[in-house]
């Protein structure tokens, strides 16, 4: 996928949420980044119809990745979480940085990741096990506890964190990257409706893997979604990746309190 194709990916997906019924926190519009007036061509893995504006839509969100089951109950998720906590942190804030800080993100991505990993759509040899038992009700229940808690944010390496701001807010034009706050938002909060997650506060351990991760190649799941990472982290060198990591570490959620609706 070429930059202007992931620039009108994020068009298209901007406009899905404008159109989207009183989406949470829009993201900046594509506007922020300057070739975006352009119309690209749409890349032909994505079809333009409304498949892209559904997903838009937080109920039908949670509707796709689990058909049968109710919105996640936060209590029952804490009951559920109880086998999460050892690595994941009782309130989602792991002990240590090579797992994912789970608190704050949002109740649609968790249940997502949880069933991809349980379907070995994402690969994890750990998660495959701990997921394995889950049901969908179980996925969303333990999806709607860790938003009630708030990630504690880390601290930036100040070497490298103005790289990492400027590839964050800007991206970068020359090596085919674009903002990530397009999509993550500018205080890292992301957006639960079109399914961009949380970033503010993640371990840069974690972030550095997943973006050496699809750097390399190695994706996860099959869908639009699942596409659009391996895509923005083309260009990206080994510097960039660790700056943007270390940013996004010491990132703070303006509000982490508004995220805990989903
Ligand atoms: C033994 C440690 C361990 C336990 C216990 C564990 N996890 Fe994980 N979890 C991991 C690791 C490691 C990863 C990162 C996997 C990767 O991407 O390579 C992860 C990733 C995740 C992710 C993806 C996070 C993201 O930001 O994309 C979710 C969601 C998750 N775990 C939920 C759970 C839930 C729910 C439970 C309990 C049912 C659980 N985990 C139990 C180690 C654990
Ligand atoms: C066009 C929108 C878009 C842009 C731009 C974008 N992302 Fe993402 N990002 C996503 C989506 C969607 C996902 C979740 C994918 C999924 O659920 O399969 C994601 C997931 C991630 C994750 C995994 C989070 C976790 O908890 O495991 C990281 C890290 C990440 N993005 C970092 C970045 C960085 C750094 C940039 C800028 C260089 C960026 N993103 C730009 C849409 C975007």
């Amino acid at each position: 996928m070429s930059f202007s194709h992931v620039i009108g990916f994020v068009a298209l997906l901007s406009a899905g949420l404008a159109q989207a019924a009183d989406p949470p926190a829009p993201p900046p519009p594509a506007r922020a980044i300057p070739e975006s007036a352009t119309q690209p061509p749409l890349p032909p893995s994505i079809p333009p119809n409304s498949r892209l504006e559904e997903t838009t839509n937080p109920a039908q969100t949670a509707a796709m990745a689990t058909p049968t089951a109710k919105p996640g109950d936060a209590t029952a998720g804490q009951t559920k979480s109880a086998t999460c906590a050892a690595c994941h942190g009782m309130d989602g804030n792991p002990a240590s940085s090579q797992y994912p800080k789970l608190a704050g993100q949002h109740e649609s991505y968790i249940a997502r990741q949880v069933e991809m990993f349980k379907s070995h759509k994402r690969d994890s040899a750990i998660m495959m096990g701990f997921s394995a038992t889950l049901s969908a009700q179980d996925m969303n229940d333990i999806g709607a506890f860790f938003p009630t808690k708030v990630s504690l944010p880390g601290v930036a390496d100040a070497k490298i964190v103005a790289r990492g701001e400027a590839l964050y807010r800007g991206g970068d034009k020359n090596a085919n990257v674009p903002a990530c706050m397009a999509c993550h938002g500018p205080d890292g909060r992301g957006n639960p409706g079109a399914g961009y997650p949380q970033l503010a506060g993640q371990y840069a351990d974690y972030v550095t893997l997943k973006l050496k991760d699809w750097h390399d190649g190695k994706t996860w799941g099959d869908d639009d979604r699942a596409r659009i990472m391996p895509a923005v982290v083309m260009g990206l060198s080994d510097a960039d990746i660790a700056a943007l990591a270390s940013y996004i570490e010491g990132l703070h959620a303006a509000d982490a309190g508004s995220t805990a609706a989903k």
